[in-house]
């Protein structure tokens, strides 16, 4: 049976602007650990793992390269409105943005993810607080995003504890932060492309950060991923306006990773 049929990497690939990429030995006992206890056909089951505490994702950093494409590519990116980051984790990326003014909403299935980026929260001045919020939610699950509603979002889900709630969600800005597309199966991918569709403005921006580029593997998460997977589920209804290696990556991210800005039509 060939390796990637049993969840091995094969040794090496072509992955990242034409440089071939090793196989990680590290990196894939980590899948594996993940693996473990998130099931693709149980998005609940992210919160197993979290209070596992197998998190090998958690680095407890921004991305460098998220700062890079935000800071130093040129684009026009707004300094105020509103952000939405699907599959937050304990929110690392919603902070920073809210402590450059953005209205940050985090959201992540995982009750223990959430809880972890409150008492994060908690910890920062009260403009810090003010400007973020996370909710327990499953990203798929949120639907009728009017255009009445540009700036807020009603939510009526059985994980939020209301049925109503207001938030400042998305629609200016929009953050995918990396390791949210490869966590969901790539069946789901047309669908998370139009969730995003739905949740951002004419205008709005949708920022990828593509990781992990490895050989091909069966299965995941996380699943392999590719630049030119985002096409499909975005083409339609976005424009990409930049797709490069960026120039600062974490130790662990460096060599596998991409950035990708598409603009909402
Ligand atoms: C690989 S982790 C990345 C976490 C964080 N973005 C980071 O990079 O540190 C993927 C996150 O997505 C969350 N997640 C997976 N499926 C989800 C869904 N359908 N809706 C919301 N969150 C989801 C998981 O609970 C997990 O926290």
């Amino acid at each position: 049976m060939p390796a990637s049929m049993i969840g091995i990497a094969t040794p090496q690939a072509m992955v990242n602007d034409g440089r071939v990429v090793m196989s990680d030995p590290d990196f894939e006992a980590r899948r594996k650990a993940v693996q473990e206890y998130v099931k693709p056909d149980d998005p609940l089951s992210w919160d197993v793992a979290w209070k596992k505490g197998v998190t090998p994702w958690d680095d407890g950093i921004v991305e460098p390269s998220l700062m890079e494409v935000i800071e130093e590519s040129g684009i026009a990116f707004p300094r105020k409105g509103k952000v939405l980051v699907p599959g937050c984790g304990a929110g690392y990326e919603a902070f920073w943005l809210a402590k450059r003014g953005l209205k940050a909403t985090g959201m992540d299935i995982s009750e223990t993810a959430i809880e972890a980026a409150n008492r994060e929260r908690n910890k920062y001045p009260q403009e810090i607080v003010d400007n973020s919020q996370f909710l327990k939610v499953n990203f798929f699950d949120i639907k009728d995003i009017s255009d009445e509603e540009r700036y807020d979002l009603a939510i009526d889900h059985r994980q939020v504890s209301h049925t109503k709630a207001r938030i400042h969600c998305g629609r200016e800005l929009n953050i995918s932060i990396h390791r949210f597309f490869v966590a969901i199966p790539p069946s789901l991918r047309n669908d998370w492309g139009r969730q995003m569709a739905a949740f951002l403005k004419p205008g709005g921006y949708l920022i990828n950060i593509i990781f992990p580029i490895v050989p091909p593997v069966e299965g995941g998460p996380p699943y392999t991923v590719r630049s030119d997977h985002y096409d499909g589920p975005l083409g339609e209804n976005f424009e990409k306006i930049y797709d490069e290696v960026p120039t600062k990556s974490s130790p662990t991210h460096e060599g596998k990773e991409r950035v990708q800005v598409w603009r909402r039509k």
